[in-house]
C-alpha cells in the first residue's frame, strides 16, 4: 500500500503575537494514511483538528516532528513539495474565507485544473467543473454568480467541495465539509466522500460528529486539547468507546424519542503534564495527574486512559505486593 501521509512525533506550538503567550495546539502524535484509506479527526472546538490539517498540507510549518506528504515535506520551498500539494484537494472549514472573490462559480471550481503547467484547456476544465458542481448539487443558475460574494454558506461549501474534487486528487482533506448542509444534501455528499477510498484515494476528514465519522471513514482519531486520547476503527470508537471523553461524546449524540443528555461539566484548564480530561472526568484516579500513554487495547483500538491501562500508583502497589510475597 502506498503511504500518502506520514506524521512522525508531530507537535505544534503557536508562538503568539506580541504580548500573547505561546499556545500548544498539538502534542506530539504519530500516524499514517495510505492509498484507499480514510481517517477522521474528531474532537471538540479548539482541540487542534484544523491545525493538524494545515500542517499536513504544508500551510503551517510544524514546530516539532515531521510531516511527509507523498514522501516529501509539504512546507519546503521546493518543486517536489508543490507537486505533492497539487495531488491534494482541500475543503477549508470556513467557506466564507476560502473562495476567490472575483471568479464565477464555474471558474472557481475549474481553477485547480488551470494551474500553471496544466495541459487542460479552459473549455474542458469548465466542462469537468460543471460535472462536479452538478454532483455537488449546485444548480446551474448559480454558475455565473461570483463564488466568493453571492452565495449562501451551504452553497459556498458545495462549491469548495466541487473545487477540491475536480482534479480527482489522490488525497482529499475535508474540514467539516457538510456542516452547513441539510440532512438530505449531507447524505448525498457523504456518498461522494465514501467513494474516495473505494477508488483507491485517501481521505482525511474532520468532524465533531462520531456518527458522521463512522459513515465516512474506516478509522478515527479523537483529539482533546491537542492530545490524541483514542484512536481505532471508527465503528469501535462509536459503539465501544474506551476513553471517558469519547464515551461522553457518544453519550451526547441525540437519539430519537429520548431526552437530551445532561450538559457537560464546564471545561477546566488542562493540568500541565496531566490527563487532558482530568478536570471533567467522572472517575479520575490519582495517577491521572500524569498523562497516560496511548495503549493498544484490541486490534489497533488504542486509548490514553489509566483506567484502560495500569496507572503508576497501581503498578507501585502491584510491585509492593509482589515484593511482600517474595
Ligand atoms: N494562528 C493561530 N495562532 C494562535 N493560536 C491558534 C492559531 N490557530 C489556532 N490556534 C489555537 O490552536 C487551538 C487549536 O485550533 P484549531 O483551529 O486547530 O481547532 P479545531 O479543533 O479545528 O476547532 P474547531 O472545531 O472550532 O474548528 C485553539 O486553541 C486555537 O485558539
Ligand atoms: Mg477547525
Amino acid at each position: 500500500m502506498t503511504e500518502i501521509v506520514r506524521l512522525e512525533d508531530l507537535g505544534h506550538v503557536f508562538s503568539g503575537r506580541r504580548g500573547e503567550t505561546p499556545h500548544r495546539a498539538l502534542h506530539p502524535l504519530t500516524l499514517s494514511i495510505g492509498a484507499g484509506q480514510s481517517l477522521a479527526l474528531v474532537g471538540e472546538s479548539g482541540s487542534g483538528k484544523t491545525t493538524l490539517l494545515r500542517l499536513v498540507l504544508g500551510l503551517e510549518r510544524p514546530t516539532e516532528g515531521t510531516v511527509l506528504l507523498f514522501g516529501t515535506d509539504p512546507a519546503a520551498p521546493k518543486e517536489e513539495a508543490l507537486r505533492a500539494r497539487r495531488r491534494c484537494g482541500y475543503v477549508p472549514q470556513d467557506p466564507f474565507g476560502g473562495l476567490p472573490p472575483t471568479l464565477s462559480v464555474l471558474d472557481t471550481a475549474a481553477e485547480p485544473l488551470r494551474l500553471p503547467g496544466s495541459t487542460i484547456g479552459r473549455s474542458e476544465a469548465r466542462e469537468r467543473a460543471g460535472d462536479l458542481l452538478e454532483l455537488c448539487l449546485l444548480d446551474s443558475s448559480l454558475w455565473t454568480a461570483r463564488a466568493g460574494l453571492s452565495l449562501s454558506g451551504g452553497q459556498r461549501q458545495r462549491v469548495s467541495l466541487a473545487r477540491a474534487l475536480v482534479a480527482d486528487p489522490d488525497l482529499l482533506v475535508a474540514d467539516e465539509p457538510t456542516s452547513m448542509q441539510d440532512s438530505q444534501t449531507r447524505e448525498h455528499l457523504v456518498r461522494l466522500l465514501q467513494e474516495r477510498p473505494r477508488r483507491g484515494k485517501a481521505l482525511l476528514f474532520v468532524t465533531h460528529d462520531l456518527v458522521l465519522a463512522r459513515a465516512v471513514t474506516e478509522r478515527a482519531v479523537v483529539l482533546l486539547q491537542g492530545h490524541v486520547v483514542e484512536e481505532g476503527p471508527t465503528e469501535a470508537l462509536l459503539l465501544r468507546p474506551l476513553h471517558p471523553y469519547t464515551q461522553a461524546l457518544a453519550a451526547a449524540l441525540p437519539r430519537l424519542g429520548q431526552p437530551l443528555a445532561a450538559p457537560p461539566p464546564p471545561r477546566g484548564p488542562a493540568l500541565p503534564g496531566g490527563c487532558p480530561f482530568l478536570a471533567r472526568c467522572p472517575h479520575p484516579l490519582p495517577a491521572c495527574f500524569s498523562a497516560p500513554p496511548l495503549q493498544d487495547v484490541a486490534g489497533g483500538h488504542r486509548a490514553a486512559c489509566w483506567r484502560g491501562a495500569t496507572p503508576p500508583a497501581m503498578q507501585d502497589e502491584t510491585q509492593k505486593q509482589e515484593n511482600e510475597r517474595r
